[in-house]
């Protein structure tokens, strides 16, 4: 039996091998299509999914014990199809902990991707800058994160499988993918920052002083998302990288108040910007012989 430590939303008592052979299930009688890259698309940043071929939807509630996604900026569906000559998969929204979902439910999404096919995971998000130098429009690739959200997708009796009991999460966020990011980007002739996200549960955004506290600490931006779900990528053996875009200057930097809108409108600008990157990054990694590292 697998003992949760949920909140409002139960996944019930299935096994974490049992629920992701019911949704391989789920997806496979739609199709067989065997992804290489399994995007997740943050707030605002779905768009970024408009450039593949022939792709097929599947909203979330089509996919057993998934809800339908909630938050506002999030269309809430998985995305099989091509990035040129790449098969890919697409998450165009994400599951929140702030949302009530259970950490191992947050989770699944990537770990379904991996089970498709996928042997690398991009993880984007909106963020807010920690860091003064990154104000809003900047890209910044995750080089670290700090899970500050005090949960963990892992807890429980461990499926050694799936993966190890106690993974290292020494090079979480690959070395590697970093590298080809920045050369996509350096193609693109675009600026791309690099640095440490900060996942917190939300929803409020955070105090002034938090930000304060953030930047000791040692991160770059904030966010709500992103931190479990590399965790729980890393611990099934797929490679990781993540890009966070910059839409607004953390609390307190410029004293204005944050609002869920301004995020919006500001992925919404930058995410082309995002996409030309992300798909020359797609282009090169899922075409470059083996595509992952394999377990860490
Ligand atoms: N804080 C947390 N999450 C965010 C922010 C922020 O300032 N901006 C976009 N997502």
């Amino acid at each position: 039996m697998y003992r949760h430590f949920g909140m409002s939303s139960s996944i019930g008592t299935s096994s974490l091998r049992t629920r992701l052979d019911a949704l391989e299930r789920a997806v496979r009688a739609r199709s067989d299509h065997v992804p290489r890259i399994g995007l997740v698309l943050g707030s605002g940043l779905g768009g970024i999914a408009d450039g593949l071929t022939d792709s097929i939807p599947i909203p979330f509630a089509e996919l057993p014990g998934w809800p339908s996604a909630s938050a506002p900026g999030h269309a809430g569906r998985l995305l099989l199809g091509m990035s040129g000559d790449v098969p890919v998969c697409c998450l165009q929204g994400r599951l929140h902990l702030y949302e009530g979902h259970d950490p191992a439910l947050v989770v699944e999404p990537v770990l379904l991707m991996g089970r498709l096919g996928a042997e690398v995971i991009v993880l984007t998000n909106a963020a807010g800058g920690v860091n003064e130098a990154y104000g809003a429009g900047t890209l910044m690739v995750i080089a670290d994160h700090l899970n500050l959200t005090g949960r963990m997708p892992l807890l429980g009796p461990n499926d050694d499988s799936l993966g190890p009991r106690f993974p290292d999460l020494t090079e979480t966020w690959s070395r590697r993918l970093r590298g080809a990011l920045h050369r996509a980007a350096a193609a693109e002739r675009m600026g791309l920052e690099e640095g440490v996200y900060a996942g917190l549960t939300g929803p409020t955004y955070e105090t002034p002083a938090e930000v304060r506290m953030l930047r000791a600490l040692g991160a770059d931006a904030v966010g709500m998302s992103t931190v479990l779900e590399a965790i729980a990528a890393r611990w099934a053996g797929l490679e990781v990288c993540g890009v966070s875009l910059v839409t607004n200057p953390g609390a307190g930097i410029t004293g204005a108040p944050l609002t869920h809108d301004e995020v919006l409108a500001a992925a919404a600008q930058a995410g082309p910007r995002l996409a030309r990157v992300l798909e020359r990054f797609i282009g090169t990694v899922g075409t470059a012989g083996t595509v992952g590292q394999g377990a860490g």
